[in-house]
């Protein structure tokens, strides 16, 4: 299998920022995995791609860099439910717009998020009211310790916000090279996030369809999210934080605005692009690297920000609203 040498990273992530990978793979057929693992790759330092929209490369990557890119979106019904079966370097957004065009409602509320078929469980993806573990059903994946296929149920993925196995106990040992999602044809549609409303609304659309959510769920992302064609972003760069009741209590008496969603039973989760707001962040720069005009919580390359200058500004987010807050943010983004 053929490994290139000395591959720049800048078109394999959506920051735009310049790092080399010793060594890159495309896997584009998982025939090729059993041969990596009976040569001993697996055993040298290696990193899983999807997309390139979760990452940031804050320095050269001394390794081999397995970028996944097989194909192919399959599904069938059985009475009330549809499974659909995407491979794991299949584009997020084709996806949704696969079940969209077939009339398969679940995933509309998720268009237009960034990455792959096969990193949507390893954090959970979401938006808008809607969250991968709700319709995730099974992976297979590639166990690179054992070299054997492993498939994954949704009750053996500890998910929760932003957050499963593959990302806690088993980070960076599988391959996820397949997906499948169950579906239930009578779904309601979610139309109860208020962005989501209010442009319906504006769009005088009373009964909407699957494709209308979608093309609503688009557009409120285009309006309010840089596109990383043009401008280098990783979506949300923290995750929002849980904290107890009690603490949001007491942040309260000092500053009564503060943004909340019930999350637990005794949790909430702060809107952390509004801590960040607060702390005077929202569309501020240092040099190429800053935040986005319209979401703090978004850290975006203006031009040519190194990765080292991205990861400083997040350093410097969160130690300012820790100070000011008491919170400690948490990124959502791996760092390399
Ligand atoms: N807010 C501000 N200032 C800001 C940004 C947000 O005050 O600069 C406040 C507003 O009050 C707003 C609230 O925060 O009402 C929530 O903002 P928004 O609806 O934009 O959602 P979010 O909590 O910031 C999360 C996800 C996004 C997802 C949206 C919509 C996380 C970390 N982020 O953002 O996901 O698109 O909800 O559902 O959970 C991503 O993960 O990359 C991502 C973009």
């Amino acid at each position: 299998m053929e490994v290139e040498q000395n591959i720049s990273l800048k078109p394999y992530n959506t920051f735009g920022v310049e790092a080399t990978a010793q060594g890159f793979i495309n896997l584009a057929d998982e025939k090729k995995l059993l041969k990596l693992y009976e040569n001993g790759f697996f055993a040298e330092r290696f990193y899983i791609l999807g997309g390139g929209s979760n990452i940031l490369f804050t320095q050269d990557f001394s390794g081999t860099i397995l970028r996944v890119s097989n194909k192919g979106i399959q599904h069938f019904i059985e009475g009330n439910h549809i499974y659909v079966t995407a491979a794991g370097g299949e584009v997020w957004n084709d996806l949704v717009w696969y079940c969209v065009h077939h009339g398969f409602p679940g995933m509309e509320n998720m268009a237009l998020i960034p990455g792959t078929v096969g990193a949507s469980p390893v954090q959970n993806i979401g938006a808008y009211g809607a969250e991968l573990m709700d319709i995730f059903y099974s992976c297979r994946a590639f166990d690179t310790k054992t070299g054997e296929f492993r498939t994954f149920h949704n009750t053996d993925c500890a998910f929760t916000y932003r957050d499963s196995i593959f990302k806690s106990r088993y980070k960076g040992r599988y391959i996820i090279l397949s997906v499948t999602y169950k579906l239930s044809i009578h779904a309601p549609l979610n139309t109860k996030y208020g962005a989501i409303e209010q442009e319906l609304q504006k769009r005088g659309i009373q009964q909407p369809s699957i494709k209308d959510i979608a093309e609503v769920v688009s557009y409120i992302r285009v309006e309010k999210l840089p596109d990383p064609s043009t401008v280098g972003n990783a979506g949300s760069f923290f995750k929002n934080p849980i904290v107890s009741n009690d603490q949001v209590e007491n942040l309260k008496k000092d500053f009564p605005e503060i943004v909340y969603y019930p999350f637990a039973d005794k949790e909430s989760k702060l809107a952390a692009g509004w801590l960040i707001e607060q702390c005077g962040w929202k569309g501020k720069f240092v040099g190429q690297a800053g935040t986005w005009k319209n979401q703090a919580l978004v850290i975006v390359n203006r031009g040519s920000a190194s990765g080292k200058e991205i990861y400083n500004i997040s350093c410097l987010i969160i130690e300012d609203v820790y100070k000011k807050f008491g919170v400690m943010l948490e990124r959502e983004v791996n760092i390399l």
